[in-house]
């Protein structure tokens, strides 16, 4: 392990970057909704690291970009003059605590910015969290980050995501795993407990990655009782996973959303696509493309979603769209071409503004059109 270290934080790879990338894009999108709403928030990152990555930021410093970032929002700063956020950076190697507080030291963070350093091992530092009754309340993100598969329990993630308005975006090096489940005789002991505990089918013969990440998105859903998404980073050696858990239907859809703005695809990609599409299309900063094959399967998806249901309201169409990983523009668009198509009519249930799209994230809470499947 200690070479390995030595080598990650020396070097980021493309795989590091792109997982990096993600967690960039969701904490910015995440920090401002929550801030914006709450007018607080707690970010834990407790596998931190101490920084730097290679000659580019690791988590903490991109984290406290986000912030500053986001507490300098003329919006945020007009609904709330001191909003508080709690950060908390963990790491169990104390060098690495040490090299991130040489770069903290460099920073002026305004005073409503509370940081709190801790060289404990992961689950200590969750004890110190969850122990203190002003955490309770405060929406809370943790961010997973470890070497291994085998760094965290099942039983940690369940504990976490239990408190009370909580998001974990866990980093799985899942290949590894995946690979030796096709040589159980010589498996480790420490992979036979990840795959028991953190798939539904245990140590068996996978038919393929797809299924081994199923089982095992199946298996943390089943745990958390939450909804559960995972963004596979391909590169040309391995594939690992970034997995969200989250307790609300727009953490999702922002997943969702980013996951296709980076890959063009549902569960993720390939570096090389990524890397093509941002330089390329730009899309991360142009905004959205939208993806035309997966408008027609999204749009099958619906249809016969409506064929087996007769009626629905929007909030079952936005529920259905999101947890079959699909972006709610790419749903709505479906929805138009259904209507257009006469296989489905729309009746409106308020009295909203009638020409407004009616599957996103502003009506995700109450239903304001009831749908109806049209026999021919
Ligand atoms: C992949 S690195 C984190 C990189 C960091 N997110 C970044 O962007 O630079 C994993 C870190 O977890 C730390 N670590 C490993 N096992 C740990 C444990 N049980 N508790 C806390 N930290 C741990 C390691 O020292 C290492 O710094």
């Amino acid at each position: 392990m200690p070479n390995k270290t030595k080598h990650f934080f020396n070097l980021q790879s493309e795989s590091t970057a792109a997982k990096l990338k993600f967690y960039d894009l969701y904490i910015t999108n995440y920090l401002f909704k929550i801030v914006m709403q709450f007018g607080e928030c707690l970010i834990a990152d407790l596998f931190c690291g101490c920084g730097q990555n290679g000659d580019a930021k690791g988590s903490p410093l991109i984290l406290l970009d986000k912030i500053i970032y986001v507490l300098n929002d003329p919006i945020i700063k007009k609904k709330w003059k001191e909003p508080k956020i709690i950060i908390y950076f963990n790491d169990k190697e104390s060098k690495n605590i040490d090299g991130l507080c040489v770069h903290l030291k460099k920073l002026h963070l305004p005073n409503n910015v509370e940081l709190i350093t801790t060289c404990d091992n992961y689950g200590e530092a969750i004890r110190k969290i969850i122990e203190n009754p002003a955490n309770q309340s405060k929406p809370k993100f943790f961010f997973l980050d470890p070497y291994s598969y085998s760094a965290i329990s099942i039983e940690e993630i369940k504990k976490i995501s239990a408190l009370p308005k909580t998001e974990i975006l866990l980093f799985i090096p899942v290949f590894f795993a995946y690979r030796f489940c096709s040589q159980k005789e010589n498996m480790p002991q420490a992979l036979k407990d990840f795959v028991s505990s953190y798939t539904d089918k245990g140590v068996v013969d996978y038919d393929d990655f797809m299924d081994f990440m199923g089982s095992i998105v199946a298996r943390v859903k089943d745990v958390t009782n939450e909804f559960v998404r995972p963004f596979i980073i391909e590169d040309k050696s391995s594939k690992n996973c970034l997995i969200l858990i989250t307790q609300h239907i727009n953490g999702l859809n922002l997943m969702n959303d980013l996951v296709w703005k980076m890959t063009g695809r549902k569960f993720g990609g390939s570096i090389k696509t990524m890397r093509e599409i941002e330089s390329e299309k730009n899309q991360l900063s142009m905004g959205f493309v939208v993806k035309h094959s997966a408008v027609t399967e999204v749009q099958k998806k619906l249809f016969s979603f409506m064929e087996n249901n007769a009626s629905a309201t929007n909030i079952d169409l936005i529920h259905y769209s999101s947890v079959n990983y699909f972006p709610l523009k790419y749903a709505n668009q479906a929805m138009s071409t259904l209507i257009k198509e006469q296989k489905i009519e729309i009746r409106r249930l308020d009295h909203d503004n009638p020409k407004s799209i009616f599957i996103n994230e502003k009506y995700s809470r109450r239903p304001s059109r009831a749908i109806f499947y049209l026999k021919k």
